[in-house]
């Protein structure tokens, strides 16, 4: 197994770091266009190695060549937000980072599965799908399984129970239109719907969508990272491990819930293949209304693009 992570800024970096000590593959490459800092991260990632028990083989480069036939890769490249800025403000640069990181990539493994983390993510998502030119069920975007974790820490302390008993469901875009479910959130079984009043449910929804920025305005540089890299890991570890975990994936959609032609966050199961099904499951008029708009955000973002 050999996976390659192109960006080796917060989330690159913290991502190979997770891959490593859960020793996911048997090599890393980690890829930037900063002379220097892919190789002095891997570097230091590697000599963390002797002491994690952690075998794994890590390189940094600034080209491409030693990332051939790599079985997952990890696009993380772009700008980050600041204060002030929404994730479509990211867009025109990004898209053409997307656009270029993807060529290069796909052109030295032809066979990857490529999950992508760039923002805005699900358009970013459409951007890595259309230049690859890879079937839908190998282009996956990261957003369902960082929006649920938030959801699911929100509730753990509203609640004060362990985040282990936490369940949570969100759909959509990764925007400000996402549609977090309290329907189909559960602690330990339990819907949170029975366990939490509509005020406190609004609080903790708003307080999910709002949750990217509520890190960006702490740290003022740049966007979170520890979370996002965790969450792009499960998802390469459920592809690794052919787990075939049931995650909140961004999927490109060809008539699922009533959406055509774009990305959007929905329940897949992920494995060895990449996405192996989207699950459809039962959404209520209001549920299927906000999944409209937010795919509605989606597409409108997408037809701004010039690729
Ligand atoms: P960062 O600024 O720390 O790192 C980005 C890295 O990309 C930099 O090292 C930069 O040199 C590199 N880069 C730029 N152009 C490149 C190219 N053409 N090829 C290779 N590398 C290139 O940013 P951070 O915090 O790592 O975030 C990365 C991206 O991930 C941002 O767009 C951010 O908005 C997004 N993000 C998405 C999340 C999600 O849920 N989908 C969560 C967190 C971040
Ligand atoms: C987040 O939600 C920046 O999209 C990223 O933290």
């Amino acid at each position: 197994m050999k996976i390659t992570v192109i960006g080796a800024g917060n989330v690159g970096a913290t991502t190979a770091q997770r891959l490593v000590d859960k020793q996911l593959a048997n090599e890393i490459v980690l890829v930037d266009v900063l002379d220097g800092i892919p190789q002095g991260k891997a570097l230091d990632i590697y000599e963390s190695t002797p002491v994690e028990k952690t075998d794994v083989k890590v390189v940094g480069t600034n080209t491409y060549d030693a990332t051939a036939a790599s079985d997952i890769i990890v696009i993380t490249a772009g700008i980050a937000r600041k204060p002030g800025m929404s994730r479509d403000d990211l867009m025109n640069t990004n898209s053409g980072i997307v656009k270029s990181c993807t060529e290069a990539s796909v052109a030295q493994s032809p066979n990857a599965i490529l999950i992508v983390v760039s923002n805005p993510l699900d358009v970013m998502s459409y951007v890595a799908l259309k230049v690859s030119k890879f079937e839908r069920h190998r282009v996956i975007g990261m957003a369902g399984v960082l929006d649920t974790a938030r959801f699911r820490s929100f509730i753990a302390m509203e609640l004060n129970v362990s985040v282990e008993d936490v369940s949570a469901f969100v759909l959509g875009g990764h925007g400000d239109s996402m549609v977090p479910l309290p329907r189909y959130s559960t602690v330990a079984g339990i819907p949170i719907t029975e366990l939490l009043d509509k005020a406190a449910l609004e609080r903790l929804v708003k307080r999910t969508r709002d949750g990217g920025i509520e890190i960006v305005n702490f740290l003022k540089t740049g966007s979170a990272y520890y979370a996002p890299s965790s969450s792009a890991v499960a998802m390469v570890e459920s592809i690794v491990k052919d787990k075939k975990r049931i995650l909140p994936c961004a999927a490109y959609l060809q008539g699922e819930y009533g959406l055509q032609d774009t990305f959007a966050g929905v329940p897949v199961k992920l494995g060895r293949k990449g996405i192996e099904e989207i699950m459809q499951i039962k959404l209520n008029p209001d549920e299927q209304a906000a999944l409209n708009k937010s795919a509605e955000d989606v597409k409108q973002s997408i037809g701004k693009l010039k690729l």
